[in-house]
């Protein structure tokens, strides 16, 4: 069997994955998200919620790798799950769950430290680029990342880890942990499938060489909070390419195959129906339609994601809810690998 699953963009999700499965994912909580993330992450984990047992789990000893202001983890630990649950994520069928109030992966990855070889973690290429970007955060944390990784996800044995494609060489790393525990101690961790849901990456809205990315100047990218006027006038000014069509080409007209791209993404329409129905149109007509398309498609998302940030109360609860159910099966884990250990469980 395949260990890398790929789940296109607004295909039948899951044929190769007929069964319930338990499969589980993480997201580190930092800042604002944009629509980048609500159509490669958000919208995917919506559709497998509804066939699989999904745990989604909130990374926050793992945005520590990168943070040097520790102080907003909570408010934007908060505004990720209002999101999340104003997108669509079901708390009744998606156990949502904070990383550091399961002590379960913290002592896992020390344990797991023994068995990895350090040349699988300096061979890591997302390490690499991660230094690159922080390189004042050369940090045994960071080395480490992926070691935490393997905990959070082999603690719930899940048959499966949705990510996308940067992330794919961390399920790789756990799968080799797996294999190192159990050929070491025996057999308790099995090892997880890829599940790569992203897709496409949107690319930036002013320079189409570039991902979209909250790094970069407000105006390349579109936050899920952006008020309406603000998304028309986003669209308006993002660059396009020479001539007139309005096709996708996204190697000659990366800019327009990038916007087509997001009205394809928000709409479920094809780009052969989409291009039909713009042939006689100008790229302003277009970006118009497209504003509207994507104001349609956010505004009953922030009416939601603004009645449910206030009540903190009921957001805790979704957590501690969470958390006691992800706690039951990560500390059953736990002491498993400590009993085949041979340590006090
Ligand atoms: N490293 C992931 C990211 O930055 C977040 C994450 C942490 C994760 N633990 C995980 C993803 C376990 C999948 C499974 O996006």
């Amino acid at each position: 069997m395949l260990h890398i699953v790929v789940i296109q963009h607004g295909t039948a999700y899951d044929k190769d994955m007929p069964y319930k499965q338990i499969l589980l994912t993480g997201m580190r909580p930092t800042g604002e998200l944009h629509i980048g993330h609500y159509f490669g992450v958000i919208k995917p984990r919506i559709e497998l919620q509804k066939k699989h047992q999904l745990f989604f789990m909130i990374a926050d000893l793992h945005a520590l790798t990168t943070l040097t202001d520790t102080t907003a983890i909570e408010r934007d630990t908060f505004r990720m799950l209002a999101m999340l649950l104003a997108s669509g994520f079901d708390q009744k069928k998606i156990i949502l769950f904070r990383q550091s109030m399961l002590p379960a992966h913290s002592e896992l990855a020390v344990i797991f430290s023994m068995v990895t070889p350090l040349a699988l973690l300096e061979l890591n290429p997302t390490y690499k680029e991660m230094l690159e970007e922080n390189p004042r955060k050369r940090t045994l944390g960071l080395l480490s990342y992926p070691v935490l990784q393997a905990a959070d996800i082999l603690l719930y044995k899940p048959s499966g880890v949705p990510v996308g494609k940067d992330q794919a060489p961390h399920v790789e790393i756990a799968r080799e942990i797996a294999r190192r525990f159990n050929h070491q101690f025996g057999r308790v961790f099995p090892e997880p499938r890829t599940i790569l849901t992203e897709g496409d990456r949107l690319l930036s809205l002013q320079d189409p060489s570039k991902k979209m990315s909250k790094s970069h100047a407000a105006l390349s990218y579109i936050s899920l909070l952006d008020p309406s006027e603000v998304i028309r006038r986003k669209i308006k000014s993002a660059v396009t390419d020479s001539g007139k069509n309005i096709l996708y080409r996204p190697i000659e007209k990366p800019a327009i195959a990038n916007l087509l791209l997001i009205y394809h993404l928000a709409s479920g329409i094809s780009f052969t129906k989409i291009e039909q129905q713009f042939k006689e149109s100008s790229y302003a007509d277009f970006k118009s339609a497209l504003a509207d398309i994507l104001i349609e498609t956010l505004t009953p998302i922030q009416k939601q994601y603004h009645a449910l940030i206030d009540n903190k109360m009921q957001l805790a609860q979704v957590l501690e809810d969470g958390e006691k159910k992800a706690r039951a099966v990560a500390d059953k884990t736990l002491s498993e690998a400590k009993k085949k250990m041979g340590l006090p469980f």
